[in-house]
């Protein structure tokens, strides 16, 4: 049936309506929020690229945990700023680090929030890389051991979950095989499967003083242009044991996320990333675009296109809009 007959306009004349055969809901259940701790108390330092997010010590980030609990948002995923940095990123896998620190606060307050944390090594090491430096190049396998130090250290600190997002090739086995030799085989993985070398990652690197000090990230996160090969990533971390897959960024990425929700049947994340945000809150700070319809349809295309859970800086006003 063509027009005249048929005329799509008939069920978008009242917002009722409109209700009633609307296909995508963005809930505050799909929200997962990053948030930045680093040494110090009373630190609570404004990210400037990142309005409205913070860099926190681990005491005013557990009043910001519990804020977050109270507008219902499921989950938190954390990335520290070590005191000290060195070549094979001590820090990061270290009994009293600044994430294990953090995680044990977060847990002895507000105990129900799930507690997820980004395992890599870039914000631990001098060198700014994700793994460990050998012969000037970024070493896979020596990385492993240190990738699956990191996750069973963080959680024995009491994590929920853990998040690989360095892309090294087999980091999802080997943290599967070490949580479960730790007696963690209930702790899930979320991994940062497909992962593009994106520019989008600037105002984070700020953020977390985690850019690469020579060189770039090209030679282990993914060739933007390549859409089949996400496909396999995704593919490969599942049969690695991933609990699920993330793809990020997700705005510029919608169709990878596509993709990867037709050939995994595994819960999809997607990561809206510090230069998605930035990029919105840049144009609504000059009044070019107007926040809360903006913010929520872009988040909404992510879910649209397949995404179940979103990690978002905006997930805050989100929440609060839901609940309006
Ligand atoms: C790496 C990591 C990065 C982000 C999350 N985990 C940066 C990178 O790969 O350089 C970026 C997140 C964002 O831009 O919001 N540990």
């Amino acid at each position: 049936m063509y027009f005249p007959q048929y005329r799509p306009r008939r069920l978008r004349q009242k917002e009722n309506l409109r209700r009633m055969v609307r296909e995508t809901y963005l809930q505050v259940d799909d929200l997962i929020f990053p948030l930045f701790v680093q040494p110090g108390q009373g630190v609570k330092e404004p990210i400037s690229s990142m309005p409205g997010n913070y860099r926190f010590s681990i005491d005013e980030l557990v009043k910001e945990v519990k804020d977050v609990q109270q507008l219902g948002i499921p989950a938190i995923i954390l990335f520290g700023i070590p005191e000290k940095k060195d070549e094979v990123g001590s820090e990061a896998y270290a009994k009293d680090g600044i994430i294990q620190r953090a995680i044990k606060a977060i847990k002895d307050t507000v105990p129900d929030i799930i507690v997820i944390t980004d395992v890599c090594l870039c914000e631990y090491t001098s060198h700014g890389h994700c793994g460990v430096i050998k012969n000037g190049k970024v070493d896979n396998d020596a990385t492993l051991a240190l990738l699956a130090k990191e996750a069973v250290s963080h959680a024995e600190a009491g994590a929920d979950m853990v998040a690989p997002s360095d892309m090294m090739d087999g980091r999802v086995k080997a943290i599967r095989e070490a949580l479960d030799q730790a007696g963690f085989n209930h702790i899930p993985i979320m991994s940062y499967a497909v992962k593009y070398a994106s520019a989008f990652y600037g105002p984070f690197r700020e953020a977390a003083e985690s850019a690469p000090q020579f060189g770039d990230r090209r030679s282990y996160q993914m060739d933007p242009p390549n859409a089949r090969e996400a496909v396999r990533e995704a593919e490969l971390d599942v049969a690695e044991g991933a609990d699920i897959i993330m793809v990020k960024p997700a705005l510029p990425y919608l169709d990878i996320i596509y993709r990867v929700r037709k050939a995994v049947n595994r819960p999809i994340a997607a990561y809206n990333v510090s230069g998605e945000f930035a990029m919105l809150k840049a144009a609504i700070a000059n009044g070019w675009l107007e926040e809360k319809r903006v913010v929520l349809e872009a988040l909404t295309s992510i879910k649209r296109a397949g995404a179940d859970l979103i990690l978002t800086y905006f997930a805050k006003d989100v929440a609060r809009w839901l609940s309006e």
